[in-house]
């Protein structure tokens, strides 16, 4: 039962809880109209202290969609917070308010201490560079539906993994699948975590290896993940000048690809990909994008308990 839980990391939910959610999802593509009622006199609060654009949006055309009201803030100067509140004692205030929270938060951790402050659901929507587990239900699900399933499949996942928290919680969410290999792509200053390298790649014996050069490895994959250099993180920007344009996908490389491989990206793109790239049937980002409303629209309903009424 999802009813009443948070999702604060990927593996808060059993691979079967998963199926669970993304079946719904499957349903609510198939006949959106049915579910137009399902969460009928139910608040969603939107607590964004950093920005984002799809996440949050996708989050209030979800509960829009689903019948329910939205209420929230983007720019966290302009709630208590700029008085010096703290998270657990806005969360206990919004949640006399709403049935369900939405949290992004520039520091790791900051939507489980939420979580703790309350006993409505707390979704976390990306905790600094730590994990982003809505963004992998909405990528798990692009997969699912593109390929069919997630077995025996090789991923590449390039461009800032250090940073990036969308990779860290991919790589956990599917290293729980049968025989997913992962081809991490990255310049050495921005190589994945330890903690990722070791407690989910090396602790479960899941095969890896990391590159440095995208092209070695493009015939391999059958989804390449792209991400952008994560800008916010740095505290250098010579750096991040020097490292921003290190991966860019064009029509070229895409040649060395196999021809049903997946790009995918969680977005927003900067250099990363080249806009000719857009218009390669692999190119699944945008398509990707709308998943995302539609899989939050399916945790929606299951964290809340609402029924389909039709
Ligand atoms: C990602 C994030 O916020 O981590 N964006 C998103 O939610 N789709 C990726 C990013 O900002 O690079």
């Amino acid at each position: 039962m999802l009813k009443g839980r948070s999702l604060l990391e990927p593996k808060d939910f059993t691979i079967e809880e998963l199926e669970d959610i993304f079946q719904l999802a499957d349903k609510i593509i198939d006949a959106p109209e049915n579910y137009e009622e399902a969460c009928r006199g139910k608040l969603l609060a939107t607590l964004f202290y950093e920005p984002s654009t799809r996440t949050r949006f996708s989050f209030e055309a979800a509960m829009c969609r689903l019948g329910g009201k939205v209420i929230g803030f983007s720019e966290p100067n302009s709630s208590s917070v700029a008085k010096g509140e703290s998270i657990a004692d806005t969360v206990r205030t919004v949640a006399c308010y709403a049935d369900i929270v939405v949290m992004r938060h520039p520091k790791e951790g900051a939507p489980r201490v939420a979580a703790k402050s309350t006993d409505i659901p707390v979704i976390n929507a990306g905790d600094g560079g730590h994990q982003h587990p809505t963004q992998t239900l909405t990528d798990l699900l692009t997969i699912r539906r593109e390929r069919g399933g997630f077995d025996d499949i090789t991923v590449g996942v390039c461009g800032d993994l250090k940073f990036g928290r969308t990779v860290h919680s991919l790589i956990k969410a599917l290293s729980r699948y049968k025989n997913v290999k992962f081809i991490l792509i990255s310049p050495d200053e921005l190589k994945i975590p330890d903690y990722v390298r070791k407690e989910i790649l090396q602790k479960n014996n899941i095969e890896y290896k990391e590159v440095e050069k995208m092209e070695e490895v493009l015939p391999e994959l059958d989804v390449l993940y792209m991400t952008r250099v994560q800008k916010e993180r740095f505290f250098n920007e010579e750096d991040y000048i020097r490292l921003k344009d290190k991966y860019i996908l064009e029509e070229e490389k895409m040649k060395l690809a196999k021809k049903d491989m997946m790009v995918l990206h969680p977005l927003p793109r900067v250099n990363e990909i080249s806009v000719e790239v857009d218009k390669d049937p692999r190119a699944l980002y945008f398509k990707q994008a709308k998943y995302g409303m539609y899989v939050r629209m399916a945790l929606i309903m299951s964290l809340l308990g609402c029924e389909k009424v039709s």
